[in-house]
């Protein structure tokens, strides 16, 4: 009780000096990041190997951690935050949210319970009204802010369960396509039900669900006893970013009284922009949409959210009280999160979106978000000029998936020639793409999202994919 150890109360000093070292070596890195190759893995694992260590018993000055953090540890990665990131889903990380997040930590408020701190849970409320608005939900609406899509993805599985089910919801079926993210079965496991439960649809040559088949399907489980009672959409797959026609998905919906999710991780941002107005319409007529902030918002990976047309049915999903706990409130405007999600403590996650949105108005999303779209749109038409390659799926947003082809190759030795042409691409450390499995081809994908990426870098990508084929050919 005497002489406690004051050690972890850092003084103001001491404060602005950690925060300037690290600061010191933030900033020089992220200016770098054009000039830092778009991977660098080799010797990665040993190197992360290396940092296995005891818990430590005595303290080392931080700037020698910080030093070891940037100089080592840090550039043995995809340089996922770089322009030349075209791989997966890119992230991107405008500096604002991570800003946010320094204000957000060191404030360290209480975010299960809305009157924990009122203000800031009202912050992260008008984050989700603005996305509810985007994608033309009604004032009732509601949602929360997530850890990511896939926990979106859960709990709307959660939700509707309880939405549509009774409590023994063994019968329930749901229907994806075979291009959904597999986050959504994950969700359908994680929610109790076998795997069988989770009809995969085929998709159409544009890789959209076949609505005819899943008509096909819902009638024949309901013939079999069971009980349909989710239809998953897509607005943009993570393959190729096909977007399902969404109006007819809501018909059948309605139709057959499912509930309706559209998964818009990916996508969903792009109705910020008229050709992705016009191709996700009728995703207003959704029950839940999933849409990640930390996809195309550029946020810093982190931050998906969950909307719901009904505003009360997360809570109803989710709710559990406890007699510890001070009882919440009915009215919708004080939304307690702790109730509408799996979690309790919760880190505050409004103020990384909050801050940047005020800082600058959506414009600058808007516009960066159509030029990914023209700039997918422009790799596609060099791709187009160049002899042998098939572009095996056409751009509906800001991804492009193409292959190599060779006339008297067997498909397997088409797919090794392809992946050897990626493993060229991307050993030149000037942009990093990926690649899938489509119809049992292996193919190459450009996805444009990181607000870094402008026309320099795809040229550079357009280079270095026609050297690729060309090395391949001598
Ligand atoms: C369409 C789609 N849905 C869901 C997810 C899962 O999102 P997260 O990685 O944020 O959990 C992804 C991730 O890439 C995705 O592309």
């Amino acid at each position: 009780m005497e002489n406690p150890d004051l050690t972890l109360e850092l003084s103001s000093e001491a404060m602005q000096q950690l925060v300037a070292q690290a600061v010191e070596r933030i900033i020089p890195h992220v200016a770098s990041l054009p000039q830092q190759p778009s991977a660098d893995a080799e010797g990665a694992l040993e190197m992360a190997r290396m940092l296995k260590e005891p818990l430590p018993q005595q303290g080392q000055p931080a700037a020698e951690l910080l030093d070891l953090l940037f100089t080592h540890v840090i550039p043995k990665s995809f340089n996922t935050a770089g322009p030349g990131y075209l791989a997966y889903i890119p992230g991107g990380g405008i500096f604002h949210s991570a800003v946010a997040d320094l204000v957000t930590d060191a404030v360290n408020r209480y975010m299960g319970l809305w009157l924990a701190a009122p203000g800031l849970a009202q912050l992260e409320a008008n984050v989700i009204r603005w996305f509810c608005e985007i994608v033309g939900f009604p004032a009732t609406a509601n949602g929360l802010l997530t850890t990511g899509g896939s926990l979106a993805n859960f709990s709307a599985v959660v939700t509707a369960r309880r939405e549509r089910l009774p409590e023994q919801f063994l019968s329930g079926m749901l229907y994806a396509s075979d291009q959904t993210h597999h986050s959504v079965k994950k969700a359908a496991l994680l929610a109790g039900f076998p795997e069988g439960n989770v009809r995969v649809i085929p998709t159409d040559d544009r890789c959209r669900i076949r609505v005819d088949a899943l008509a096909q399907a819902i009638t024949a489980d309901r013939a079999a006893g069971c009980s349909p009672f989710l239809i998953v959409g897509n607005a943009g797959s993570t393959n190729t970013g096909a977007v399902d026609d969404l109006a007819a998905l809501a018909d059948l919906a309605q139709r057959e009284d499912c509930w309706f999710h559209v998964d818009a991780a990916y996508g969903g941002f792009f109705l910020l922009t008229a050709q992705g107005k016009t191709l996700m319409r009728g995703l207003e007529r959704a029950d839940s949409v999933t849409l990640d902030p930390h996809k195309g918002l550029f946020l810093p990976y982190g931050t998906g959210s969950l909307l719901m047309r009904d505003g009360g049915a997360l809570k109803r999903a989710h709710g559990v009280g406890a007699s510890y706990l001070p009882s919440t409130d009915d009215d919708p405007d004080l939304m307690d999160f702790s109730q509408m999600s799996p979690e309790l403590s919760r880190g505050f996650r409004g103020l990384r979106v909050w801050l940047p949105l005020k800082m600058h108005g959506i414009g600058p999303f808007q516009r960066n978000l159509e030029e990914k779209l023209a700039l997918t749109q422009w790799a596609t038409e060099e791709l187009r000029k160049m002899l042998g390659i098939e572009i095996v799926a056409e751009p509906q947003l800001s991804i492009v998936a193409f292959r190599l082809v060779r006339s008297g190759m067997s498909p397997e030795a088409l797919d090794q020639l392809n992946r050897d042409v990626l493993r060229r691409i991307n050993a030149r450390k000037r942009v990093y793409l990926s690649g899938t499995m489509l119809r049992q081809q292996f193919v190459i994908r450009i996805c444009v999202l990181s607000f870094r990426t402008h026309l320099d870098r795809m040229q550079l990508a357009i280079e270095d994919i026609r050297e690729a084929i060309a090395a391949i050919a001598r």
